[in-house]
């Protein structure tokens, strides 16, 4: 078999895409532009956007439920373009499928298995193995109205996971649990994961879900992947508008580059407003720019701080527990927010008060696109 390798790490790669697009016959909606992704084996990766971006779309192409307008899907090293999905070495957990109301847990997970024509004492060798990996091994003979929604999830996992598919794409497997179940369940699928050792390719329109859960994440937007990299690349080197506002809590102030500086540093005028930034690419002075960064970065400062920027007027305080968020008003008009953790520095500071904030640089990114 021809197995791709990366030069750098050896990994082998379990899914490789290429220039991918989808356009639907029945409305001629772009799905998917030109989408290229690699996945390696045994990674926990995530497909995460905004309803309608397109994960669906994607999943399913991988799995050969849908056909893609142009591009191409290699698995495992080879072009699946003509392999139906039972042929392929992938199982999806579909978005919106229930089990078999009429079958016990036992017959829904060999299912597949008998279709297959599989001897029957190797369908319970296999059926019970795969119960006991999402922990019901005494539910085989239950009905699935009998199961609470947590064990319904992991009863289609274990039907999933019982053709020992190379790859395992879920589609949103927990959207529809409370989150109590959901956080459980994110742990059990973590479990899994590392004990099975498959690659998992997950969909989520959650942030913190694919933050926690994942190796690497792919962001989508309007059928394009506009990020790929793992959570803490994603969160503190975001390289869109959309990926900064998209993931966490952002401040984002346009501006144009006045001098570029060392280490891809740069300096921006936002209106008035001078502030350091970290660049992703090659930029010129007079660029128009977005400098965007965290609210739990932003400082409230003396203002002998060097790496105090601004100057403003508290315009609002919401206490939130763990933190104080400061809704600050800058000279140039614009309004930025402060997350404020540490009790000292946030505790005398109230509505009308003049402050001083400070980032450091390495925590603003410069942003073009
Ligand atoms: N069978 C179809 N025929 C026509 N258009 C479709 C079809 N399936 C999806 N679309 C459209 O393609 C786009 C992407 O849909 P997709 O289901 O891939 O999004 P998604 O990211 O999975 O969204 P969600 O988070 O809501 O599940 C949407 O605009 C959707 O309306
Ligand atoms: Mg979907």
């Amino acid at each position: 078999m021809n197995v791709e390798r990366t030069a750098e790490t050896g990994t082998n790669v379990a899914v490789s895409i290429a220039g991918v697009s989808k356009v639907y016959d029945r409305g001629g909606v772009a799905a998917l532009s030109d989408v290229s992704l690699t996945i390696f084996q045994g990674e926990f990766f995530s497909l995460l956007g905004p309803s309608g971006c397109g994960k669906t779309s994607l999943l399913r192409i991988i799995g050969g439920f849908e056909q893609s307008t142009s591009g191409r899907v290699m698995i495992d090293g080879v072009d699946v373009g003509d392999t139906a999905p039972y042929a392929r070495s992938t199982n999806m957990i579909f978005q919106h499928l229930a089990l078999f109301p009429h079958m016990t847990v036992f017959e829904n997970i060999a299912f597949g298995l008998r279709r297959k024509k599989m001897p029957n004492n190797e369908i319970a060798d296999r059926v019970r193995g795969a119960l006991a990996l999402v922990r019901l091994a005494d539910y085989g003979e239950r009905m699935p109205d009998q199961l609470s929604g947590g064990q319904r999830q992991r009863v289609a996992m274990a039907r999933a996971m019982v053709n020992e598919p190379s790859v395992l794409l879920l589609d949103e497997p927990l959207a529809a649990l409370d989150l109590q179940l959901r956080i459980q369940m994110q742990e059990e699928l973590r479990r899994l994961h590392k004990s099975t050792g498959r690659t998992f390719i997950y969909v989520t329109h959650d942030q913190g879900e694919a933050m926690s859960m994942s190796d690497r994440i792919g962001v989508m937007h309007g059928g394009r992947l506009q990020q790929v990299g793992t959570p803490e690349d994603i969160y503190n080197r975001p390289r869109t508008r959309f990926v900064a506002s998209f993931i966490g809590h952002t401040n984002m102030l346009d501006g144009v580059v006045t001098s570029i500086g060392d280490e891809a540093f740069v300096r921006i005028d936002c209106k008035g407003v001078g502030l350091m930034a970290k660049s992703h690419g090659a930029l010129t002075v007079g660029q128009p720019v977005t400098a965007a960064f965290r609210y739990e970065r932003l400082k409230v400062a003396p203002a002998a701080d060097p790496n105090v920027f601004a100057s403003g007027r508290v315009v609002e305080r919401i206490y939130l527990g763990q933190s104080i968020r400061l809704a600050v008003e800058l000279t140039n008009g614009a309004v930025v927010t402060a997350d404020l953790r540490e009790a000292p520095e946030f505790s005398p500071v109230s509505v009308g008060d003049n402050v001083s904030l400070a980032i450091p640089p390495q925590s603003v990114v410069a942003l073009t696109e």
